[in-house]
Parts: C-alpha cells; structure tokens; sequence
C-alpha cells in the first residue's frame, strides 16, 4: 500500500489518499480541541493512544458482528480504512446524564437513564453541529427515514457491546458520539473513531473521569486517563 496525498484535516485526525481508490489512511493527532474548537491544547502521546484504543474497539465490534471501515492499524499513529462517504450525522447516545445534555435540561450530571437516549446532531462545524431530530435530518437529505432506522438500530447494537466491554473493565459508559459512513457500495458502516475523546468514561468504583472531560475541565492527568483506558481495554479483550 502506497500513502498518497492528503484529502483532509480535521480537528484531531488527518486523512490520506493510498493508491487504492477505496482505502484511506487516517493518522490521529495530539491535538486536541473542545467546545467547537474554542479551546484548543495539545497532550503527550494521544494520536498513539486513541489509535490504539479506537483499534481495540473496532475489532471487538467487528468481532461482534457491527460492520466498520476499519481495515488494520499501520503503526503507531495510522490505520488503513475503508473510504466512505460520511453521514453529516453525529449520533449521540446517552445512557446517563451529562454534558450538554445536563445543562440543556438543567438536569443533575451524574443520574442514569431509565431509557437508553439518543440526539441526532447535524455534522456543520459553523453552526456548532446543532441539536437536531429524524425530519430535520431528512429534510436536509442527510438520511432517509429508512436509513435512520437503520443507524438508530446499529448505534443500540454499539452501545449494547460497548457497555459490555466497559463493565468488564471496571467503568461506567456515560455516553458517547459515532459516526456512520456509507462506502461505494451504499452500505451504511461505523466510522471515525472511538476512544476518549468521544466517550464519557467514569471508573465505577471512584467515578473519576477517564476521557476528554479531563482536557474540557482543566482537571489534569489527561494521558494518564487515556493510558488508564488502553491498559484497561487490553486486558479486556484478551480475557
Ligand atoms: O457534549 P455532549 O455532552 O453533547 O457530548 C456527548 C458525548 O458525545 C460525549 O461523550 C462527547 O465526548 C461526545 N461528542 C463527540 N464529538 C462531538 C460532540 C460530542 O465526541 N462533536
């Protein structure tokens, strides 16, 4: 596999040609950024770290029937994907309450969820990828409704495994983000990452914060957090 020229830069990743025409390069970066990049910081080996732990968690679901872009990891800041069409879609799923969605509904951060809930976000960084629901998403030919039953039931699936896998590793999944891309042949797969930085992930027994809280809160130890993560992980899914 050849690397070719970059395609795209984004807030944490960047991504390459490769001289298949289906396949990309994604190379994680340390930089990281929050509150639609309003606070920006960079910290010690998290490119390695997220792609270590977005790995992990890509081959679990795989392993686990959830179709994905991901292909292999290269090395300690790349991995080979499938190229795909993103969805403009973030589907968040919230299984206890936090973040915007405490301070939305003036709700106490913390509570757990009698219903597994999920916010459709639209993917637009200048309006600050807004809040949105099933009509809004068709309306902008974002989604069909058929689509969106189908990404709703693969992001339960998701949430179902991941909470699984956090159990075992001692930790709370509070919430977190995916996305969804569709590769040449229409079919709707999981894409982007998950790591930290898109998870809300609080060890069970001190409920200390172990993901991008930790940089969004100036609380410290944020590499410690993420290697707490990966340590965690690979016990996990080699038990
Ligand atoms: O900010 P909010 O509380 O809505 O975030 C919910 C979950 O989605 C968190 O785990 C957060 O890390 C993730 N998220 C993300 N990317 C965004 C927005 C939220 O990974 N653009």
């Amino acid at each position: 596999m050849e690397k070719k020229e970059m395609l795209y830069e984004g807030k944490a990743k960047q991504v390459f040609a490769t001289d298949k025409a289906d396949e990309v390069v994604v190379r994680y970066k340390d930089d990281a950024t929050a509150f639609n990049a309003q606070k920006r910081g960079s910290f010690a080996r998290k490119g390695e770290l997220n792609n270590a732990i977005s790995t992990l968690i890509f081959e679990y679901l795989a392993k686990n029937g959830i179709p994905t872009h991901f292909i292999e990891k290269l090395g300690d800041i790349e991995q080979l994907v499938k190229k795909v069409d993103i969805i403009p879609l973030e589907m968040v799923v919230r299984n206890y309450v936090a973040g915007s969605m405490a301070q939305r509904l003036g709700v106490e951060e913390g509570l757990k969820s009698p219903v597994t809930i999920f916010d459709l976000c639209y993917k637009k960084d200048e309006l600050g990828d807004p809040l949105i629901n099933d009509h809004h998403a068709v309306f902008l030919g974002a989604a069909s409704y058929d689509e969106l039953k189908e990404m709703y039931a693969l992001t339960d699936k998701i949430n179902q495994l991941l909470i699984a896998l956090f159990d075992k590793m001692n930790i709370i999944l509070v919430d977190f983000k995916i996305e969804l891309g569709k590769t040449s042949d229409g079919k709707i797969v999981l894409a982007d990452e998950i790591s930290p930085d898109t998870c809300r992930l609080w060890d069970k027994d001190t409920m200390k914060k172990l993901d991008k809280d930790r940089f969004r809160r100036d609380l410290g130890e944020v590499t410690e957090a993420y290697e707490e993560i990966y340590d965690r992980l690979q016990k996990a899914v080699n038990s």
